[in-house]
């Protein structure tokens, strides 16, 4: 039977700004109290990296405390670094490793280690890091050796807010600025975080320039909910039947809030309240209701705004009357899955009528959807938006594997089922 959704919740902390807050954190002086972390697999396997560097973080199951080494005071692990499944760590770590005086090896799990790491070797190694991919795949493991780093002005030629922020921590070593430039603007919190815990950075466009020489201080952090959490509700709000669900203290920085865009431009209800800023990021309440979508078309610089959200856009895609076409996105094909593919397949074998391209997909909307067998890949993102799919459905989908939610949202099955009528 199509679900009806109704109700009033939060969503988990945000997972990139819990990865920085705990980074920078380590490698500030004194105290960092961090309320709101997302307790997901990948932020507990930076917050272990981050121990097993030598930093004493406390957490009482509500409040995080990184007592921190400051800039030059992490240790040598005694092991190898293990980053789980998380591209976030391994990506952003590796730059404030290059600037260590000791060596490191860091690798993660099957995932991580097919996952592209010459978008960081590249600039790191122009920055005289000494890194290399230990089996010459250019993936994980990395190996990393003490360099003096020097300050460089990089073209990325990805929108990757791990490549910009692997960049900048690694310039905080170095001994003259470093300015990243991307093709458009990625999520930005490395760069609000940074600020806020005193380093010299400047932003314009869709560069950032970082000086060297200040100390980091640690702050208090409060992380708002995730809005790449929260997308699920909201589609779920809006593809349900009879719905109405309002989600409370959502980052909606604009660097992240394309899917909010995308919603508005398939014709979607969608009511902000209460506006306001959290430790320097945008947040608000949201509410959404059943809404009759139609197609759309997203692509260039919105794309970096609402990358990790194309799995359950598509989701609303295929439920909508008309065409979508999602492009400019070849970034989804190195994500968790290979996004490109593992949407286009799962969509179609619940009937929908799905074109994979190059650097997106079209899909026909409007085809007669039914449950299917989803194969997540182990992505968390593609066994979440797949539940949802099957909100309008007779029968739910089965998910080949359920537990990989946990990479971000631990709890995400039980507040859908807190939803539902
Ligand atoms: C993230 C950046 C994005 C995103 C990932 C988290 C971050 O990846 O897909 O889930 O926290 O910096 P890219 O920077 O590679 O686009």
């Amino acid at each position: 039977m199509a679900k009806s959704l109704k109700g009033d919740i939060t969503v988990p902390g945000d997972k990139s700004i819990s990865h920085r807050s705990l980074m920078l954190g380590s490698i500030s002086e004194g105290r960092t109290r961090i309320k709101g972390l997302l307790r997901g697999a990948d932020c507990l396997s930076t917050m272990s990296c981050m121990r097993d560097l030598g930093v004493s973080i406390d957490d009482d199951g509500d409040e995080i405390v990184v007592h921190g080494n400051g800039l030059h005071g992490l240790k040598a692990p005694s092991k190898m670094l293990y980053t789980g499944n998380s591209g976030t760590t391994t990506r952003i770590l590796s730059g404030i490793l290059a600037g260590q005086p000791f060596e490191t090896t860091l690798t993660g799990d099957s995932s991580i280690e097919k996952r592209p790491m010459k978008r960081i070797i590249d600039p790191l190694t122009l920055m005289n890091a000494e890194i290399s991919s230990v089996k010459g795949n250019d993936c994980a493991p990395l190996s990393i050796k003490p360099s003096n780093l020097h300050g460089i002005n990089y073209d990325s030629p990805v929108a990757s807010a791990q490549v910009k922020s692997c960049i900048l921590l690694a310039g905080l070593y170095a001994d003259s600025p470093t300015t990243i430039t991307e093709p458009a603007l990625s999520r930005n919190h490395t760069e609000l975080m940074l600020k806020a815990f005193g380093a010299d950075i400047e932003t314009g466009g869709f560069s950032a320039t970082l000086t060297p020489g200040n100390e980091l201080h640690g702050q208090d952090v409060t992380i708002p909910g995730d809005i790449s959490s929260a997308a699920y509700f909201l589609a779920a709000g809006l593809i349900g039947k009879d719905s109405d669900v309002f989600i409370r203290n959502v980052n909606i920085n604009p660097t992240r809030a394309g899917i909010i865009k995308a919603i508005k431009s398939m014709g979607g209800f969608i009511e902000f309240y209460n506006e306001r800023t959290i430790s320097g990021e945008p947040v608000t309440d949201i509410y959404v209701k059943s809404s009759h979508l139609h197609g759309t078309e997203i692509g260039g610089e919105d794309i970096p705004t609402l990358i990790d959200e194309i799995p359950i856009i598509a989701v609303l895609a295929a439920n909508a009357d008309g065409q979508t076409i999602i492009k400019d996105a070849a970034e989804l094909k190195v994500k968790e899955s290979d996004r490109i593919k593992s949407i286009s397949e799962n969509l179609t074998k619940m009937g929908s009528d799905v074109m994979p391209t190059s650097d997106g997909m079209i899909i026909y909307g409007g085809a007669k959807l039914h449950s299917a067998k989803i194969n997540t890949e182990k992505d968390h993102r593609i066994a979440m938006a797949f539940t949802i799919a099957s909100i309008p459905l007779d029968e739910d989908n089965v998910l080949d594997d359920r537990d990989c939610v946990k990479i971000s949202y631990p709890d995400f099955f039980e507040t859908l089922d807190s939803l539902i009528q």
